[in-house]
């Protein structure tokens, strides 16, 4: 695989050449860096760092400087990938003018490439605001977990019929007003499909079936660090939750039974080395 940046107009032409995109959340250096070396396309710093990071039982606690604070960790540890954050609530939808300000900290302080915010034609004319500035913007309909309280819940969207028109008269809304991508969220495959076949942009999935463009997911679901949480659209490509609960006990086991640290980690007055500690491999400056 090219080591190349993944820039917005690559993404954008992965439609034409019917390339699907890989995209993963990713919050932190280490993530970012494995997720760029396994040959993620782009990363998103999602506000669902409010559930996984800080324990939150939802996204709207989420601050603009958590999510700067986040991207600049993550824009740290990945080269290859396109960096995403998300736009936190209450940051985008007073004003246009306050939406363009999130934006541009987002991109300057937190070092993010492309923001991504909830909503359909209602967010048109911000949306535009903000691209017009040369900020490029991922949009994100069908569940958007944002108006939790509104929609009773994190449910599936587009249910009804009408409730499927809107979703795709919004999808096209957030694809007229300028936005590079879109996410899709938790929707009926076939109405996932329709979308993917009616706008020009790319669609990232998460719940809304194989059609769209690419797909995301929230990494440390994935990796089956969240135990307990399996929803139908979620597969488990590890189970890290088990993997790490058992280094642990056997850490404390050892610790308590003086089996470690044992020789070969212990440096006695003769043995001491010359070079740094920390140095050389294990640390990655990669800006
Ligand atoms: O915040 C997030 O992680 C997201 C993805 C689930 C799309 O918005």
């Amino acid at each position: 695989m090219s080591s190349k940046k993944v820039t917005v107009p690559a993404l954008a032409a992965r439609k034409l050449k019917n390339k699907k995109i890989v995209m993963l959340t990713a919050y932190d250096a280490t993530f970012a860096r494995l997720a760029d070396d396994a040959g993620a396309d782009m990363l998103l710093v999602g506000d669902s760092l409010g559930m996984v990071i800080q324990g939150h039982d939802n996204t709207i606690p989420v601050t603009l400087d958590d999510v700067i604070y986040h991207t600049r960790c993550v824009a740290r540890g990945a080269r290859r990938p396109h960096i995403c954050a998300d736009m936190p609530f209450m940051t985008y939808k007073v004003s246009s003018e306050e939406a363009l300000h999130a934006a541009g900290r987002l991109i300057q302080e937190g070092r993010a490439e492309s923001v991504k915010l909830e909503g359909g034609a209602e967010m048109a004319e911000t949306i535009a605001r903000v691209v017009s500035a040369g900020i490029p913007v991922v949009g994100h309909v069908g569940l958007t977990p944002q108006s939790v309280h509104s929609l009773g819940g994190f449910k599936m969207q587009g249910k009804t019929s009408a409730s499927r028109d809107r979703i795709i008269q919004d999808a096209k809304a957030v694809a007229d007003a300028g936005a590079f991508c879109l996410v899709l969220e938790s929707m009926p495959a076939q109405l996932a499909e329709t979308i993917t076949e009616e706008v020009t942009i790319p669609t990232v999935g998460i719940g809304a079936g194989p059609h769209c463009d690419g797909q995301v997911l929230v990494i440390y679901d994935m990796l089956g660090m969240n135990e307990g949480f399996k929803p139908k659209f979620l597969k488990l490509y590890a189970s890290m939750g088990g993997d790490i609960k058992r280094a642990v006990a056997t850490y404390a086991e050892e610790v308590r039974a003086g089996a470690f640290p044992a020789p070969e980690h212990t440096t006695t007055i003769d043995q001491q080395p010359q070079g740094e500690l920390y140095g050389g491999g294990s640390k990655d400056t990669r800006h």
